[in-house]
């Protein structure tokens, strides 16, 4: 049920063993767990004997050395501050289900914790063609997940490895939908007062990350994680990045967000780029929200650009000053000027949800809309309001392997109370 198409590519991949747990060779002994590091029998751990009666010597400490030189760098914090280190769990405790997807960077199974019951997510890292060492992309997706933690941020519980050293897998709280799938799935858009519901849901969550100093670079509506209570999780950082470090010759990859949610800037040969291609990605998933179809279905780069001329107008040097600047402008020929079409493309957006699209969708980087000055915009304020996630409806998951039947309709508020947050322009 998972196609391929233009927007993500899926690379084949080796069969390991807990791919298929048949072929299992029980003879395949985990590494054995670290030893502790014997303790050297230096002169400053006398003290700390319980009951040796060692003689000590007669002779008086030597003065302490003066510290000049410290053997290691002021700047390592110390191993007590550290969490203890312990080794990774095997992937053994988990049972295995099924396998929900395969994207370009590693597999995804749903899975049983074998000790607790818990259903989860495990995210197969690509490495087998790795030649150096542990790949950068799966430690930044590491990294930037633990360090992205927040309610609308898949929950990475641990990171568990298989019988070789090139398994390795994220697990995740299992989430029963991915937007996109969910979006081709279900027979109606959601409503005005759900988009807006998750689309706060999505901006909290990347206001966040932006806050933690981290880029995720592939924002779109297959690495968006819904449950069943109404609840947005950003997942798939695979491809995400802390930015404001100092970057290295050539600047950062253009090689990067699926092509429909690629900012224009990184189109451009833009070397230097930051939150703001998150904001357009967000643009994107906005429109496709409405619309129950993504945006901007380009096969090329050049198309896309052709696309979002065609939607904007071109780039003038007032909307955009730098653009002519960038590597790629020159290549291009601008079409006429030309009011862009999209009051004709939203045509029952509100004066204010298409102004909010229009300060995502901006060509110009610098002035287009953060995600928290966007969580304040008139729109998430004005009728509908947005629903209460307790009231969306329940979906059969496509990613448990539930048999697809006829879609719940949303449920009907349970309180008087909860009356207000549907309104009439909902239930049209
Ligand atoms: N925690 C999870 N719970 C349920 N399903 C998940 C979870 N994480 C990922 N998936 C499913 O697996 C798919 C692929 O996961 P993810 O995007 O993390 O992998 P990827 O290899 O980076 O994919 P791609 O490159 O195609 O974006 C998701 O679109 C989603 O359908
Ligand atoms: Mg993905």
């Amino acid at each position: 049920m998972f196609s391929s198409n233009a927007e993500s590519s899926t690379p084949s991949r080796k069969r390991s063993r807990w791919d298929d747990e048949a072929e299992q060779d029980d003879s395949t002994a985990l590494l054995p767990p670290l030893q502790p590091k014997r303790r050297s029998k230096s002169k400053s751990l006398k003290t700390e004997a319980t009951g040796a009666s060692a003689p000590q010597p007669h002779t008086r400490p030597p003065p302490p050395l003066p510290k000049l030189h410290p053997s290691h760098s002021i700047y390592a914090p110390p191993r007590i501050f550290h969490p203890p280190f312990l080794p990774s769990r095997s992937v053994y405790s988990y049972e295995r289900l099924n396998q929900i997807e395969e994207g370009s960077y590693g597999v995804v199974f749903r899975a049983r914790d074998k000790i607790t019951g818990d259903i989860v997510a495990l995210k197969k890292l690509k490495m087998d063609e790795e030649k150096h060492g542990f790949p950068i992309t799966a430690l930044r997706e590491i990294n930037a997940l633990m360090s992205c933690r927040h309610e609308n941020v898949v929950n990475i519980r641990e990171v568990v490895v298989g019988d070789t050293l090139t398994q390795v897998f994220v697990v995740m709280d299992f989430i029963e939908h991915d937007l996109k799938t969910l979006l081709t799935l279900m027979p109606s858009p959601f409503l005005q007062s759900e988009i807006k519901t998750l689309m706060i849901q999505l901006l909290s969550a990347v206001g966040h990350c932006h806050e933690r100093w981290i880029l995720h670079r592939d924002l779109k509506t297959s690495n968006l994680l819904m449950n069943n209570r109404g609840t947005i999780k950003v997942a798939d950082f695979g491809l995400a990045r802390r930015y404001g470090d100092p970057v290295g010759v050539g600047g950062l990859t253009q090689l990067v967000v699926t092509l429909w949610y690629r900012a224009p800037e990184v189109l451009m040969g833009a070397t230097t780029y930051s939150t703001a291609i998150d904001m357009w990605s967000v643009g994107c998933i906005f429109a496709e929200l409405l619309l129950k179809e993504p945006l901007f279905q380009a096969k090329s780069e050049l198309e896309l650009i052709s696309m979002i001329f065609k939607l904007l107008g071109p780039p003038t040097s007032s909307s955009w000053p730098e653009f002519s600047s960038l590597p790629l402008a020159k290549s291009l020929s601008l079409p006429a000027p030309h009011h862009g079409g999209m009051r004709q493309r939203f045509q029952y957006l509100t004066n204010a949800g298409l102004d909010l699209m229009g300060k995502m969708l901006t060509y110009d980087p610098e002035r287009r809309i953060t995600a928290e000055e966007a969580l304040q915009h008139p729109y998430f304020k004005e009728s509908p309001l947005p629903k209460h996630p307790d009231l969306f409806g329940s979906f059969p998951s496509a990613a448990a392997g539930e048999k697809r039947r006829k879609f719940d309709s949303p449920s009907a508020p349970r309180h008087a109370i909860d009356y207000k947050l549907i309104t009439d322009f909902d239930l049209v």
